[in-house]
Formats: C-alpha cells, sequence, structure tokens
C-alpha cells in the first residue's frame, strides 16, 4: 500500500479507500471495547495518514463519513453500570514454590498461629472473565461483568443465556447470595466458532478469553446466546448468610445449589502436597479442555479469611500461583522510543512478529538505556551476549497480560550488527532528556510543554481508573490535542462552550455544511458534563502526579476530604517543613511521594492549569473516615509484643476502623498501644503525656 496516491487509478484507490476505512473503524471499535488487542498506535496512525493522503488525491472518491472525519470511535452505548456491593479484587501472584511459601508463613505470622494447621484450597484459575451473579431467594436476579471492580456491567440479560448458569437455585439458598466466578469458552468451541466468523466474514479472536470478554458483552443477548460459554463459581459477594464455615463448604454447596464448579478443586493441610497438586494440574494443563494460567489457593477456615482481611486491591488470604511464561524467539528489527506522562523515555523492541501464548506479539519493552547496553545500575552484566544489537535474535516472554518483555539474547544464533545510540534529547520535542545521577530513566525536562508528555498526561487523565470520559479515549485525545482542540485537562471541559461560541469546528463539516457526527458530538460533550464532579480521589488520580497511584490518590481524599484541604496541605508542605513532615507522616505515603506532591503543587506550570481545571469541575468531598468508632481519625502507635494478635493483624484493624497507625511517636500520636517489652516509645508517650492502652484495653476499646 505504498503507491503513490496522485498516481493510483480512481478504482484502486476507492478499493484501498474502503479496506483502510474498515480497519480503523474496527480498530477504533477494538479500543473502545477492549475485548480485542489493538493494532499498534503506529500502525493506526500510518493508516489513517495513508487515508488522509488519498482523500486527499481524490475528493471526489472521499466517504463524508470516513472515520478521518471524525475524532475517534462513536461513543459505545451500551450497559447500564452496577456497583459492586463487595468490591471485586485482583490477587496477587506467586511465582515460584518460595512464594508460596512465604504466603503460607504470612498468613501463620498475620494470625500469630503457632503450631495450628492452616488448611488451603487449591483449584485451577480460569483464564476466561469474571462474572458475579446476584440471586435474591435462590432466583437470579442480576449479572454483573468485574468492571473496575468498583463499578461493572449490567450483563443479566446476557448472562441468562449462559446454560451453565442457573436462573434459580436448587435447595436451602440464602435470600441473598451473590455468586462469582469465571465465564470461559473451551477451546475446542473456541476453534470451531472462530472458523464459523471467519467463514461469515465476522471478526475473530486472538484465543478464548478475548472470544468469551466478547461474546459476554454483547448489546444483543441473542449473539451471547449464540455462543457457548461456560461457568464455574469459585467465590462470592454480598450476601445475607453463608452456607458453611470452610471456602470448600461453601464450594460444595455452590454445587448442591446447582452451580458448576471445578473438579480439581482440593483441600489440603501440608504445602508439600498442595504444590505437588499444583504440578499435577499444570501437567493436566493442555487436556483440559479450557485455558487456565495458574492455580489460586485460597485459606480455607473463613473466619481467618475474615481475620486476614484486604490489601489495597487483593486480599491477603488467597494467592494466585501463575504457571510460567511463555517463552519464544524472534529478531529484534528496530527500537522506538516512546515518552511516557512523566517524561521517561521508554525503549521498546521491534520485533519481527511471533505467537506468544496465543496473541501475536510485535513489540516488547526493554526497559531503559542500560538494559540495552545489558550492564545494571552498577555497571556490571546482566545477561550474555553484552549489548544488544538490532539484527540479534532475542528470547520474549508473556505472563498474563503483562506486556512482554525481552529475557536475553540468543547467543546461538548469528548476532546482529547495528548498535542502537539511546537519544539524549526528546523524541517529541526536541527538549534536553537527562538521566539524573543514581536514576536508570532518562527523561524530557519540559514537562507539560511537551506534546509527548502533555498527551500521555491527558490520555491518563480521561483514562478509566481517572476521571473515565466515556467516549474520550486515548485515539480521541490524540486527535483534539493533534489538531490544537484539548491542550491541558481544562480543555476538555471548555469545549462545549468554544463549540457553541463559534470558536472551534469540533467535527469537520460534511458537503451540505451539516456537522458529521451530531450525534456523537452531543453524546461526547454530555459525558463530558456528566464528568464535572468527579470523586476526589478520582481527581487525585488523575492529575497524574508522579508516583501517585490509586491508593495513595485514595489515602489522600480520604485524609484531607476536601480538594481544598488537599491542595492547601500540598501548597504548605512545600513552604514549612512542619507541614512536610506532616504529609510525610501520612501512613503509606512516606519521602518519595511526599516530594513528589509537594513539586507539583509548587510548579507554576501545573498550578496555573489547576487553577483553569478547578474554573470547570467541582471535586466531590470523600467521606472521612468512618467515624462511628472510638479511634477513627486518630494517630495510633503499637510498640512491645502484642499477644493476642500479630503486629499486621492489629494495624490492619486499626486501619479498617479509621486509625492511623504511625511507626513513631509524636505530638501526633493519640494513643498508644504497648505490649510487654515497651522501651523507649513507651517512655517518649509518657513524657508528651499521650493516652497508653495495655492490648486488653486496646480491644476492649474496639470491642
Ligand atoms: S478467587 C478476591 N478463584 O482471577 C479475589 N479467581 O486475578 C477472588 N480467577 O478476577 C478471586 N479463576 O476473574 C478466584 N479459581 C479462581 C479463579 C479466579 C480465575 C480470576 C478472577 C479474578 C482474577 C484475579
Amino acid at each position: 500500500m505504498t503507491a503513490d496516491p496522485e498516481t493510483l487509478s480512481p478504482t484502486a484507490a476507492k478499493a484501498e479507500m474502503k479496506l483502510l476505512a474498515a480497519s480503523l473503524n474496527a480498530a477504533n471499535t477494538a479500543y473502545h471495547r477492549a475485548d480485542t488487542p489493538e493494532i499498534s498506535d503506529a500502525k493506526y496512525d500510518a493508516m489513517k495518514a495513508r487515508l488522509q493522503a488519498l482523500e486527499a488525491a481524490h475528493p471526489d472518491l472521499s466517504d463524508p463519513n470516513s472515520p478521518t472525519q471524525s475524532v475517534g470511535a462513536p461513543p459505545a452505548e451500551g450497559f447500564t453500570k452496577i456497583r459492586h456491593r463487595v468490591p471485586m479484587l485482583s490477587l496477587s501472584n506467586a511465582f515460584t514454590d518460595e512464594d508460596v511459601a512465604d504466603f503460607a508463613d504470612q498468613i501463620r505470622r498475620f494470625l500469630s498461629l503457632g503450631d495450628e494447621t492452616v488448611a488451603l484450597t487449591a483449584e485451577p484459575k480460569i483464564d476466561g472473565v469474571s462474572l458475579a451473579l446476584r440471586y435474591e431467594w435462590g432466583k437470579l436476579v442480576e449479572a454483573a461483568t468485574r468492571g473496575d471492580g468498583a463499578e461493572g456491567e449490567n450483563v443479566t440479560a446476557n448472562a441468562r443465556t449462559i446454560s451453565d448458569v442457573p436462573h434459580q437455585l436448587d435447595g436451602d439458598v440464602p435470600e441473598v447470595f451473590e455468586v462469582r466466578g469465571e465465564v470461559y469458552m473451551a477451546n475446542a468451541d473456541f476453534a470451531a466458532m472462530n472458523e464459523d466468523q471467519v467463514a461469515k466474514g465476522e471478526k475473530v479472536y486472538a484465543n478464548p478469553r478475548n472470544f468469551a470478554a466478547g461474546s459476554l458483552r454483547q448489546l444483543d443477548p441473542s449473539i451471547t446466546a449464540s455462543r457457548p460459554l461456560k461457568f464455574f463459581a469459585y467465590a462470592w459477594g454480598d450476601v445475607s448468610a453463608l452456607p458453611a464455615e470452610t471456602q470448600s463448604g461453601v464450594v460444595a454447596a455452590f454445587a448442591d445449589w446447582g452451580l458448576p464448579t471445578n473438579p480439581l478443586m482440593q483441600r489440603f493441610e501440608d504445602l508439600d502436597a498442595l504444590l505437588a497438586h499444583y504440578r499435577s494440574i499444570e501437567g493436566q494443563r493442555s487436556s483440559l479442555g479450557y485455558d487456565i494460567d495458574g492455580v489460586v489457593y485460597k485459606v480455607d477456615r473463613l473466619d481467618w479469611q475474615g481475620r486476614l482481611g484486604f490489601r489495597s486491591n487483593n486480599p491477603r488470604w488467597a494467592i494466585a500461583h501463575k504457571f510460567p511464561a511463555e517463552l519464544a524467539s524472534t529478531i529484534l528489527e528496530g527500537i522506538d522510543i516512546q515518552v511516557g506522562r512523566t517524561g521517561a523515555l521508554s525503549p521498546v523492541a521491534r520485533l519481527a512478529p511471533v505467537t506468544v501464548g496465543g496473541v501475536v506479539v510485535s513489540n516488547a519493552t526493554l526497559h531503559n538505556e542500560d538494559y540495552i547496553d545489558g550492564v545494571d545500575a552498577n555497571g556490571a552484566p546482566i545477561r550474555e551476549g553484552g549489548r544488544l544489537m538490532i539484527g540479534d535474535t532475542v528470547r520474549i516472554y508473556r505472563a498474563g497480560d503483562v506486556i512482554p518483555k525481552v529475557t536475553e539474547i540468543d547467543t546461538t544464533k548469528p548476532r546482529g550488527t547495528v548498535p542502537f545510540l539511546f537519544p539524549e534529547i526528546c523524541p517529541a520535542c526536541d527538549a534536553p532528556a537527562v538521566r539524573d545521577p543514581g536514576e536508570a530513566v532518562r527523561r524530557c525536562t519540559i514537562g507539560f510543554a511537551c506534546p509527548a508528555q502533555a498527551v500521555e498526561q491527558l490520555k491518563h487523565f480521561v483514562s478509566r481508573g481517572a476521571m473515565d470520559i466515556d467516549g474520550l479515549g486515548a485515539k480521541q485525545i490524540e486527535a483534539f490535542h493533534a489538531d490544537g482542540l484539548i491542550t491541558e485537562p481544562a480543555d476538555i471541559f471548555t469545549l462545549r462552550t468554544r463549540l457553541d461560541a463559534g470558536q472551534i469546528d469540533l467535527f469537520r463539516r460534511d458537503a451540505k455544511g451539516r456537522p458529521t457526527n451530531q450525534k456523537s458530538v452531543d453524546n461526547l460533550l454530555d459525558a463530558i458534563d456528566a464528568c464535572r464532579k468527579p470523586e476526589l480521589a478520582r481527581f487525585i488520580f488523575a492529575l497524574g502526579i508522579r508516583h501517585v497511584g490509586e491508593t495513595t490518590a485514595g489515602l489522600f481524599a480520604r485524609q484531607f476530604t476536601s480538594w481544598q484541604g488537599f491542595s492547601s496541605a500540598m501548597t504548605a508542605a512545600g513552604n514549612d517543613p512542619e507541614a512536610r513532615d506532616q504529609v510525610v507522616d501520612i501512613d503509606g505515603v512516606g519521602e518519595v511521594m511526599a516530594d513528589a506532591v509537594i513539586a507539583f503543587f509548587a510548579d507554576e506550570g501545573s498550578i496555573a492549569a489547576m487553577e483553569r481545571l478547578m474554573g470547570e469541575v467541582a471535586p466531590v468531598d470523600a467521606e472521612a473516615q468512618s467515624t462511628d468508632s472510638p479511634v477513627a481519625g486518630k494517630t495510633v502507635v503499637f510498640t512491645g509484643t502484642l499477644e493476642q494478635m500479630s503486629r499486621a493483624e492489629a494495624k490492619a484493624k486499626a486501619e479498617s476502623l479509621g486509625a492511623k497507625v504511625s511507626g513513631s511517636v509524636s505530638t501526633k500520636t493519640d494513643l498508644l498501644v504497648a505490649g510487654p517489652g515497651a522501651g523507649s516509645k513507651l517512655k517518649k508517650a509518657t513524657d508528651l503525656e499521650i493516652e497508653t492502652l495495655t492490648e486488653e484495653e486496646w480491644l476492649a476499646l474496639i470491642g
């Protein structure tokens, strides 16, 4: 597709334009429905540029509905949202037997168990999509996808078409019971369905998981019904009562109620037997008939699960023991440099396409320039073969959804000969890119003034965990930015007024002067308006401050509860060491994060951009920590030996009641809980006249 557009015959041009338009439309749709691996940005841009060139050369052949004429895809009209009453979390991973032993040890320590046996269940980790099924009085009333864990999509009509999903549970089922499990497609069904799709000229899916996800998220339930989906029940969410006191007992009840459960689930009291079961499942992997990517272990006793509780995003009582990642070998054809939202220059390997784990991979991360040079931060070699050369054969691996990585050079193959020179200027804006002493990463130095950083920041701002603006995804941000319509977050919210005032032409016009996509413009502007009152935590996360992820943003939101409180504390912290100490002291924050936020609030460019943004949005105050507990909002320090529970459990419990747990005693401390052997902290607390409790008194206080 490289012929000069000017010299192409109208017939050839038209055929190529049609093909390009179809591919771009498909890519836009895939982008919106995250169930299809998308084509690379570079390829998308190249196709769009080619189509634009053809349209310019053959204006008479141009289609007013061409994907070059609208900004991105029409917003996906879709499912209503369902807020999960109990969040749908993910699992932490173990990769080695040692990781599993550590998991068991941590449980033992957290629960301060002596010789008591910790029974664990082990079952396959199904590589599908999770689904929550709400039963009331045994009757299926609602089904939701996981979504972002807090809010999923209402796919009730679709779930009802899955034959494995009972509409009515049998037997003695609690009043409310939300069953959770995995929807998947068997390998044989996947192969047959994909063949059908080819025959019908419809979309082909990369693997059974994508096919299952795509099938569950059909707007037309009759399409879901035509797809052979299956289901395994393995967990639960909101329930009015539980049918047993153990994980294995509840799953046995699931089976009695008529829900499909995995036959390979077993309970173990001995770690060696558990690991033997892992190897046995791994051995059966290729003959199971459905994809699995590891084995999930769960603490069997539910009272212990309750005490172990959750970290920010996963339970302490379960872990996924993943199977080793799949490896493949391919040629390194080149290295591209991507500029991230914090200015980091990341090298990306361009690879001869190769299939790994059912997905075609054509690029992989190369981490940083030292990695390309084959050395670690101290200059010591990190692999055989030394410096990576273009033309080398490299081994790559892919584990689950993780971006593929290059692991080593295949030194048995002829070596490449072209060295790669890591740029010292930003490829996006030509500003100097520098590496601070001790840092592995080279960064562009001009922040938001760099177009690549600005675009990445904007993409982050609208992304799912952040402002989550329907219909305004990465592709649209790129297009709006390229057209100069959005250069900073505030611009998103002024689109409507600028459009109404005739200052901008949001969408190009068709031959009759009408906007080509009035409906999508309206939908987009409505979706933007709907986001003018974001939750404080989302808003803080959306700002894209270095080191401030969703968890930290949540901490800040709970701590300061209002935008005003947060921003003035951060500004103050830039001027006053004591105010800075208070930020550093927030449990889970620390020096590096505090300094990043303080730097953000001290930067003139970001202050001005935030002022403009605050003219457009009003973040909703966060709920203060639960105030109905006697320790909510108090800063507690534990010292000495605790006898009833481990330090970790005590800390988790205190935090769940809204207390802040600190490691050191200061004037900010409200309570010291001192066990036997307490020393200097107890003395300091006494000197500062801080209230001191024994462990028993503490337990009595929190009930
Ligand atoms: S238990 C609190 N058991 O893996 C989490 N999850 O990485 C409870 N999954 O979102 C999940 N097989 O979609 C559990 N046997 C199994 C599973 C399983 C697959 C998925 C599930 C979850 C993801 C977590």
